[in-house]
């Protein structure tokens, strides 16, 4: 069986296609972040008409990547939600209409859930059970995860999802849109402890975070540390954002304790953009190895938005026999645990 996996649910079109019996065969990516970027955040109109150009030609590389036809496909998967409107309506419509001139099966996929399995593309894919700590620029869940479709949400963001929290900081201290991967840069170069920002919500019992507070006193640390040329200077620059890492780092490591804690289980598997940091990476692997647990993560290129996971997501479903009907609908909310068990 081979399928087909189309994402376009934000700034990333991306296209895979996934062989039951040879595994990931193509992955097509087309990023928008250049192009967004002077915005200073993603434009949803500006996404939904980019996806249009981008989808089909990336079908296409992929097809040739896999050394494949049209004939060759036994379904197509997209991304159905959650995500925004416009763009999800943009490869949910290709999708479908694919399918119909193809006369395959077609399934709506739920973008978290990919996430959530693309570890499983991995050399060392996780046994199930596990904890699942999904984070990414619109999400930050941890979730119990029992098999395909058996879903507990523990707990979740109240506010900001971490990869927003990094965004809007990153904002703060004059980087581009989305700010994550040069926040961490800048981190590098700080000093640690010269300011200590809070762990919101550790000092009280559960699993939800509250990220938006730390854009807020970023904002305070910034104003209350200018140059005489109203500037910041770089080195404190670097030392604000290592706070403001350290923070949300050993905010979502006290959470992930906790939740291995109440569950019982050993494994944990981290994904969404976020899952890239290295501090985050470094620090979970130790509080792991003290636990005597094990940690997993997708590669990084699979840690963002990308086909494969939505390829695979789907050929899991599919091959069960789920699909969609004919009509082209999304759903730019959706919780996770409403999507059906695979026994
Ligand atoms: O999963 P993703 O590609 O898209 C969503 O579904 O949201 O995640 C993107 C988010 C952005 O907020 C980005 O700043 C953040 O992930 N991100 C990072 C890193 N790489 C990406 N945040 C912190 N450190 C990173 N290395
Ligand atoms: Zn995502």
């Amino acid at each position: 069986m081979k399928i087909l996996g189309i994402e376009t649910s934000c700034d990333e079109t991306g296209v895979a296609i996934f062989d039951e019996e040879k595994g990931l065969i193509a992955n097509q990516l087309y990023s928008q972040i250049e192009m967004h970027a002077d915005y200073g955040g993603v434009v949803p109109e500006l996404a939904s008409r980019d996806h249009i150009r981008k989808t089909l030609p990336l079908i296409d590389a992929a097809l040739k990547e896999a050394n494949l036809t049209a004939k060759d496909i036994d379904g197509i998967a997209y991304t159905a939600g959650p995500g925004l409107v416009g763009a999800l309506l943009v490869g949910a419509t290709i999708a479908r209409s694919l399918a119909y001139a193809w006369q395959v099966p077609a399934l709506g996929v739920h973008h978290m859930e990919g996430h959530l399995l693309a570890p499983m593309l991995e050399d060392n894919p996780p046994p199930f059970p596990f904890v699942a700590l999904l984070i990414s620029g619109g999400h930050t869940q941890l979730v119990k995860v029992d098999g395909v479709g058996q879903y507990e949400l523990l707990g979740e963001s109240i506010d900001d999802a971490a990869g927003e929290a990094f965004d809007k900081t990153g904002k703060l201290l004059g980087l581009d849109y989305p700010a994550g991967v040069a926040v961490s840069k800048l981190a590098e170069q700080g000093t640690p402890n010269r300011f200590i920002f809070p762990r919101p919500m550790t000092d009280r019992p559960g699993l939800d975070f509250s990220f938006s507070g730390l854009k807020t006193f970023a904002a305070n640390t910034i104003n209350a540390n200018l140059n005489a040329e109203g500037n910041l200077d770089e080195q404190t620059r670097c030392d604000i954002a290592h706070a403001f890492q350290q923070a949300v780092v050993d905010t979502i490591i006290i959470k992930c304790k906790r939740a291995l804690q109440q569950t019982g289980y050993k494994r944990l598997v981290m994904a969404g953009g976020v899952s890239a940091n290295k501090q985050l990476r470094a620090d979970l692997a130790e509080m792991m190895k003290n636990l005597k647990g094990e940690v997993f993560y997708p590669r990084p290129q699979f840690c963002t938005d990308n086909g494969a996971m939505i390829a695979y997501t789907g050929f899991l479903r599919l091959k069960h026999g789920e699909h969609t009907d004919l009509s082209v609908s999304v759903k730019p909310r959706w919780a996770m645990t409403d999507l059906p068990e695979i026994a």
